[in-house]
């Protein structure tokens, strides 16, 4: 290769599973110069958003690719000028680096040597999907280079009930499912083909599942059978989808769907409608939501704390605060006052194993809280939030918020919460019953802090009381540990200044 301009192509990496992946924004346009890791593009798919980072040093001498088009791997991003020193990055073998490989050569890529089968990537290649993966559709890849599972990323437990036999796998492939039927029942653990289908010819519908699902769980479990006898699908499965199933292969005609919410009534019978679609946020965390609401005993605690010295200090500090370049919300101070609590009661950081009968206490503590964005609710993590003093905790909440609203937020920063704090108190509310972000065991909600008549020392006070609701996992706690876990944190944030001392 001479010392002359020469053209590079820069390509979508590996995506492993995903498909016509949403460009939601192009970073660059032709006479940028780049360099490598520069982000080109900003791809939105159904579990992340992610930038596309350069793998070539140069000018960009064309753009391929346009806000709102669909790319997949190996498609080209952008052609790059380099010349003479603006080569691309040396591929470690001394060659310099070309255009990317076609997407099925740099997905073929053998791991040993990633840098030679695809050059133009090899730190972004996503590996290949693992050998022998039960189903192409149980397992999506970041582009950031990590595999991710759909239990990985949404945090399902591997079953909904610990007592349920392992998934069939060659039956599981068989099954007349959707892919996206085929994902959902496997991160509920169901096994499909246990499951009756009533859609089209007979498929396994979503409903068929959440059916399947409800049917279970209104069952109670059965003690594990000794090895090699029959389970009894009387007790251990629900008697109707299993017997449906059962008659299902003689029955030409299957009985209606079981939907758990009942047959659906269209509202466009009685009045004008529209059909508007829910954001991929949304269609995501649905049966996230639904499989927590559903699988976990949910109970929900109500405390209150009387915050009226907390805001006193808040509003001490503020000039503090602004010279260190952060705003102190509440939430910093109720963040710390959890983490001291989670310090108190390990068992709120721990998660139920998948037997069922061990609890994975966790010896790191990672902060998730919710934050409300225009696209929906995300979860971002404070890692180590228990590393972290008031001012560090007020920063990372305000970057990790500013880069979910701006959809910046990439899995990594949403993977690994211990506890989360889901605050409404900036919107208003007295009280509500959060949902549990799986596998963690409870939730922390906070409401809008009013000032009310407080009963003390013969006479009434004014004071600010934060309304508290702390929904947690009944198998891992109980109500006794759970009340005394709110009383602790009221206590905490009621003498608020034991929460500003110096963290190690
Ligand atoms: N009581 C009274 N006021 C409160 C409060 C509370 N519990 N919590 C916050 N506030 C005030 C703040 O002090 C701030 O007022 P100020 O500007 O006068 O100081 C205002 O409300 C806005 O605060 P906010 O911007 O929301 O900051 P935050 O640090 O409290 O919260 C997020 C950050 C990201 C958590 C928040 O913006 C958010 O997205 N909340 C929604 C979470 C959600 O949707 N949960 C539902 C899950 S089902």
């Amino acid at each position: 290769m001479s010392a002359a301009a020469q053209t590079l192509e820069v390509r979508v990496p590996d995506m492993g599973n995903f498909k016509d992946v949403a460009v939601i924004d192009v970073l660059v346009k032709p006479g940028d110069s780049i360099a490598i890791d520069t982000p080109l593009v900003t791809l939105e798919s159904d579990k992340a958003t992610m930038d596309v980072p350069s793998t070539a040093v140069g000018v960009v001498e064309k753009v391929h690719t346009s806000k709102g088009g669909k790319v997949n791997t190996g498609d080209l991003i952008a052609t790059v000028r380099a010349d003479g020193a603006q080569r691309a990055a040396p591929s470690g073998d001394g060659s310099e680096r070309k255009a990317a490989p076609p997407a099925a050569a740099a997905a073929q890529a053998p791991a040993p040597a990633p840098a030679a089968a695809a050059p133009q990537a090899p730190a972004r290649a996503l590996p290949p999907a693992p050998q022998g993966a039960p189903a192409a559709d149980t397992s999506t890849a970041s582009p950031r280079g990590a595999v991710l599972t759909p239990r990985s990323l949404l945090g399902v437990p591997t079953s909904y009930r610990s007592d349920l036999a392992p998934i069939d796998e060659p039956g599981f492939t068989r099954a007349h499912a959707s892919p996206s039927v085929r994902r959902f029942a496997r991160e509920l653990g169901v096994n499909l083909t246990q499951v009756t289908g009533h859609g089209f010819k007979d498929r396994v519908t979503h409903d068929d599942v959440k059916a399947f699902v409800k049917g279970t769980l209104a069952t109670p479990a059965t003690p594990a059978a000794p090895a090699g006898a029959a389970r009894a699908p009387s007790t251990a499965v629900p008697a109707a989808p299993a017997g449906a199933q059962a008659s299902a292969a003689r029955a030409p005609a299957p009985a209606p769907s079981p939907s758990p919410a009942g047959p659906f009534v269209d509202p466009a019978q009685f009045g004008p409608t529209a059909l508007e679609p829910l954001s991929r946020i949304q269609r995501i965390s649905g049966p996230r939501l639904q499989a927590s609401w559903t699988t976990i005993p949910h109970v929900t605690q109500f405390d209150e704390a009387d915050i009226t010295e907390l805001e006193q200090l808040r509003a001490s500090l503020k000039d503090r605060a602004q010279a260190a370049g952060v705003k102190l919300t509440p939430l910093a101070f109720i963040m710390r006052a959890c983490v001291k609590a989670l310090q108190q009661f390990p068992r709120f950081n721990s998660a139920l194993a998948p037997d069922g009968a061990n609890l994975i206490v966790r010896k790191y503590l990672h902060l998730g809280f919710a934050a409300d964005t225009p696209n929906g609710l995300v979860v971002p993590v404070v890692r180590d939030a228990d590393r972290k003093d008031i001012y560090e905790l007020a920063r990372h909440l305000a970057q990790l918020s500013e880069k979910a609203r701006t959809g910046k937020l990439p899995p990594t920063d949403m993977q690994g919460g211990c506890f989360t704090i889901s605050s409404l108190g900036g919107i208003g509310g007295t009280a509500f019953t959060p949902i549990i972000n799986p596998p963690e065991v409870a939730i922390l909600g906070v409401s809008r802090a009013s000032m009310r008549p407080i009963y003390r020392d013969l006479t009434f006070v004014p004071r600010l009381m934060l309304p508290l609701s702390l929904s947690y996992d009944h198998r891992v706690i109980d109500g006794a540990m759970a009340a005394r876990f709110t009383t602790w944190l009221a206590h905490a944030l009621a003498e608020p200044r034991g929460l500003l001392e110096a963290v190690p």
